[in-house]
């Protein structure tokens, strides 16, 4: 299946990309269900899988995202160098109390090390896209973006993008990094649309956006009925109402991507023909 394709720095791959936090973060399925649900979208077309150093369940072993995205590539039969992957560097795991949270790290020799084991863990020379996770309010942010470029200088890392950030964060990224900042990930959804300024200032750098969370993500309190005219717009089309999130968020602009996450292969499957759904300019503005 050919899926709608976009250009995000010097790749070109889908629109639609598999984000892999769910299978191995607390409240997964197993590894089994995981490995087929990686499969199942690069069998459907996925050419964009987006992992993280910090994707496991804490206090278990690290880096199990990443570990899953290698053994899926490691037993796919289609083509590799097709793929897309993209990891993050600056946060951990840990249990606060009952609670599990995301400590962040972002001393530059430590981003270095985690750099380094994200490709040994990924089972790659280069990463091809690594980002910043996020901002470690201990550690100036251009000294943690230090630590990224260090390792582009070092060939540790392809290309370089930064997550959750402000203008002046990205600003300051910018400057460290040069050209070889080609992405910004930040959470965007009906539900959480604070981030539309970056959004719009990736479209005037020449930035790919990436959508994380797409559709609200599945562990925070939202108000469902942000969705319900999206269901409704859903209903006239006959998919799901996911779907059509994800195809509003693609029309912001030619250079968003979405990475909806997934337990299971049915739900990654469905998501990833949402570039493919052409909603109307009525549909659009009603959406908003
Ligand atoms: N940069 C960051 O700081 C950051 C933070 C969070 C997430 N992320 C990235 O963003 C990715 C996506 O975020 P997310 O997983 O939190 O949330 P999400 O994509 O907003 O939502 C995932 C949930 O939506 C459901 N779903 C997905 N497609 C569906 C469909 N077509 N029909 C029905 N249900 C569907 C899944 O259901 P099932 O459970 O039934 O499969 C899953 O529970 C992550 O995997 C990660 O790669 C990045």
């Amino acid at each position: 299946m050919s899926l709608l394709q976009r250009t995000l720095g010097p790749f070109t791959t889908t629109a639609v990309g598999e984000g892999e936090m769910p299978l191995t973060i607390e409240n997964n399925r197993g590894h089994d269900v995981g490995l087929r649900t990686i499969h199942a979208a690069l069998d459907a077309g996925c050419r964009h899988l987006d992992t993280a150093w910090a994707y496991y369940t804490p206090g278990e072993e690290e880096q199990t995202g990443e570990k899953l995205v290698r053994e899926a590539l490691d037993t796919w039969d289609g083509p590799r160098d097709e793929v897309l992957v993209a990891t993050k560097v600056g946060l951990r795991r840990a249990w606060d109390g009952d609670k599990p949270v995301w400590p962040r790290d972002g001393k530059p020799e430590h981003i270095i090390a985690y750099g380094k084991q994200s490709a040994q863990a990924l089972g790659v020379d280069a990463i091809d896209l690594l980002y910043l996770h996020r901002h470690d309010p201990e550690v100036p942010y251009e000294e943690s973006c230090e630590g990224i470029k260090a390792l582009l200088d070092q060939g540790v890392a392809r290309w370089a993008g930064v997550s959750n950030v402000t203008i002046e964060q990205l600003d300051i990224a910018r400057r460290v990094l040069g050209d070889r900042l080609v992405a910004v990930q930040n959470q965007y959804s009906p539900v959480h649309l604070e981030t539309q300024d970056t959004l719009e200032y990736c479209a005037k750098l020449g930035l790919a956006f990436v959508c994380w969370s797409p559709l609200g993500g599945y562990r925070h309190p939202y108000d469902d009925s942000k969705f319900d005219p999206f269901r409704k717009v859903a209903a006239d089309h006959g998919v799901s109402y996911q779907q059509v999130v994800l195809a509003w968020e693609l029309a912001k602009g030619d250079h968003v991507f979405v990475i909806p996450g997934a337990h299971r292969p049915e739900t990654i499957v469905d998501s990833l023909q949402a570039g493919e759904l052409e909603l109307s300019d009525e549909e659009l503005t009603y959406l908003g």
